[in-house]
Order: structure tokens, then sequence, then C-alpha cells
């Protein structure tokens, strides 16, 4: 018999959410439909967005009741009968945009805080065999995110600056690698020096303190333009939101690209009638800056062909060498300190549950 985690109702919030969260015996699935593959789940990363979706404050709100969970691997242990991508053995990546609660068809139900999931076939990546269970885990979803925002979005290229806002989160350090990979210099911002050391081991030039020893904002634009010659950041990868937002957005060159990913200090902006955040437009216009959103999901539904190519740049780093950064395991009965550590930044990259634990 195996476990699953349970989320009955949306909650008010993702602190209340944890508080609701269940865990119910599960016993072992079998194909829903000829195209179905079973996995046992190995590893799920714990990601900010299973947080905001209990409490519906994501984009795409799931249907309760449903196990949550975006990102998984595993190995498969049944399959459908018209399955011919997959044997029993192999060792899988779910495709988080296709099978579990982001996606849009029959299998929302199906996360991978469980010891089973199942999903289509064709939602199934080999997992690299470079990878361990955990690394798989954690590597769409932040790596891909980071792909779309700086190569897709933004343009970055070898020999320009980058300023990373969040890179101590799990699109944060996902940005550094791949800036680092690509020979830009690398400004990892963050709140803690303890957290930004284990980022330099990653591939960040320079660390940028966005708060001082009292935990208030600090301003941090000259010290940005001390690091490159003056001129400012060529692209800001805003992960963030926020006060540090503007602060970023001075600390540009004259004709910036400003790629707006997400706003972990800012969660609550689009609840009840709230400002979302703002920008101010004086700044955008005399620096002559390109503010560029990036929804990686979204433009994946949106453009199946750009999935393709962005899948298999993300799977071609890890043949270079790049590798995902788990930083805390739990048990799935412990899956509500995992959620609540990833809520409160403890942890530095990804933190991955472990249903056979
Ligand atoms: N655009 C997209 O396609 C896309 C895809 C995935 C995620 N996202 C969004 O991107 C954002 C980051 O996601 P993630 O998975 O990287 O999150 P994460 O792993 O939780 O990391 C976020 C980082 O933000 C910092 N942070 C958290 N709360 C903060 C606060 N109140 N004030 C200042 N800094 C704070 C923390 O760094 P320090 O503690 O070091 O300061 C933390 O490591 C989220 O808003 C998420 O919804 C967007």
């Amino acid at each position: 018999m195996g476990r699953r985690a349970v989320v009955s109702a949306l909650a008010p919030n993702p602190e209340a959410a944890l508080e609701a969260l269940v865990l119910e015996d599960q016993p072992p699935p079998h194909p829903t439909s000829p195209r179905d593959v079973v996995v046992a789940v190995r590893a799920a990363n714990v990601g900010w967005v299973d947080l905001l979706m209990t409490s519906g404050q994501y984009q795409h709100v799931p249907e309760p009741p449903y196990t949550p969970g975006l990102e998984w691997s595993g190995e498969v242990v049944a399959v459908g009968d018209a399955v011919t991508a997959w044997r029993v053995g192999d060792r899988v990546i779910a495709d988080g945009l296709l099978t579990g609660p982001r996606s849009l068809g029959a299998h929302r139900k199906w996360g991978g805080f469980a010891s089973f999931a199942v999903a289509p076939e064709a939602a199934l990546v080999a997992l690299p065999p470079e990878l361990s269970f955990e690394q798989g885990a954690c590597l769409l979803g932040g790596h891909e995110t980071a792909w779309h925002a700086l190569i897709h979005r933004a343009r970055l290229q070898p020999g320009e600056s980058v300023l990373i806002l969040g890179a101590t989160g799990s699109t944060g350090l996902a940005a550094v690698q791949i800036a680092h990979h690509l020979g830009t210099k690398v400004i990892a911002a963050g709140r803690t020096p303890e957290k930004l050391a284990i980022v330099r081991e990653l591939g960040a030039d320079h660390l940028l303190r966005t708060t001082d020893e009292s935990g208030a904002p600090r301003r941090f634009k000259d010290e940005v333009k001390q690091l490159t010659g003056g001129r400012g950041v060529d692209v800001v990868y805003d992960a963030l939101g926020g006060e540090v937002s503007t602060e970023a957005l001075r600390a540009c060159a004259f004709g910036a690209r400003f790629v707006l990913v997400g706003w972990s200090a800012t969660p609550f902006v689009a609840r009840e009638g709230r400002d979302p955040n703002v920008l101010p437009t004086n700044l955008i216009l005399m620096k002559s800056i390109d503010v560029l959103g990036s929804p990686a999901a979204i433009a994946a539904h949106a453009d199946p062909a750009l999935r393709r190519t962005r899948l298999d740049a993300v799977l071609a780093l890890v043949k270079g060498g790049l590798r995902p950064r788990v930083d805390a395991t739990y048990a799935l009965a412990d899956l509500k300190d995992a959620l609540r550590a990833k809520w409160e930044s403890r942890h530095v990259g990804n933190v991955v549950v472990h249903p056979d634990a």
C-alpha cells in the first residue's frame, strides 16, 4: 500500500493549505486508459508554485480533490495496452505541463506527492542517465523557466552582464547556472550571505545583498554600476517583485532588458483587489528598457514548437555537465515540513520529498 497527499479544497492562503493537507493510503493504481503509464514516484520537487496552487493563487487553478506535486521522477511499474514508448522499469521524469495539477487534461489529480502517479505516455521524458531521481525531479520547472527568460526572451549574449533577483531559489539558481554556462557576468542577489555563498559555487561572479543586517531593503544601484564598469547591467532576471525590482531597474544599463519571471517577494499581489507590482515608467522610458514578460508554462501551451526547442536545450545542458541542486530531502510523511521550508526560503535551490522513504 502506498501513500498520497490530498488537497480536498482550495485554502485562503498557503499557510492554511498546509494545515488542511492530508496524507491517505494509496493502493497501486491501474492505467485508466490504454495510453496511460503508472509510475512509482521516487522523488518529487517541492515547488513554490505547489504552494500557490493549493490556495488558488497561481494563474492555473486546479480542481480539488487532487494530489499536489508538479514535478516528479520515478520508475514505470505498469503500462496500458497501447503504450509503445515505455516499458516497466524505465526511469522517467514527468512533464508537469502535460500531467498532474498544472496540466489541462484528464490527469490533473495525479501529482507527485504520492507513491504512485498515472500519466499519459506523452507526458513522460526519459530521466537522463547522468541524473539521480532527485536531480531529475528538479530539472524542468527551474531550468526551462530560466532558459525561457534568459535565452528566449532576453536574448542574453556571452560577455553581457545579468543581475539575478531571487538567485537562491529554484528558478533563480537555474538562471545562475545557465547564465554562467553562457559566459556572462553573473551578479546573484539575495537576502542572506550564507545562502549566497553557495550560489557563488554554482557560477555567480558577484554576490549582492538586497537587505541590510536588520532585514530592511538596501540600495544597491551603485554597487551594480561599480561591478559593470559604470554602465549598469544588460539584463535583469526578476523573480521577486516589489521594491527590489525598482532598485534593479535603477541598476540597469541604457537599453537593458528586464525580464519578469515571478513575484516571490509579493506573493499576494493578485488577490483581493490589491495592486499588482508596479514599475516606474520614467525609469523605463529614460533608460530605454525592454520590459519582458516570461511565462514559461503559458508560452509552451501557446507554442508547442518552442517547447521542443526548450526541452532539448535543457537536456543538452545536462549532457554538458549541468546538475540541478538539491539542498534537502524529506520523507513524504514530513511533506508539510518540506512545504513550510520552501515557503520560508530556508534552502538554496531545490527541496525534494521521497514517497518511498
Ligand atoms: N515565469 C515563469 O514561468 C515561472 C516559472 C516558475 C516559477 N515562477 C515564479 O518565480 C518565482 C520564484 O520561483 P522559485 O521556484 O524560484 O521560488 P523559490 O525557490 O521559493 O525561490 C524564491 C527566492 O526568492 C527569495 N524570496 C522569497 N521570499 C522573499 C521575500 N519576501 N522578499 C525577498 N526575497 C524573497 C528567496 O531568496 P533569499 O532568501 O535568498 O532572499 C528565495 O530563495 C515565484 O514567484 C514563482 O511563482 C515563474
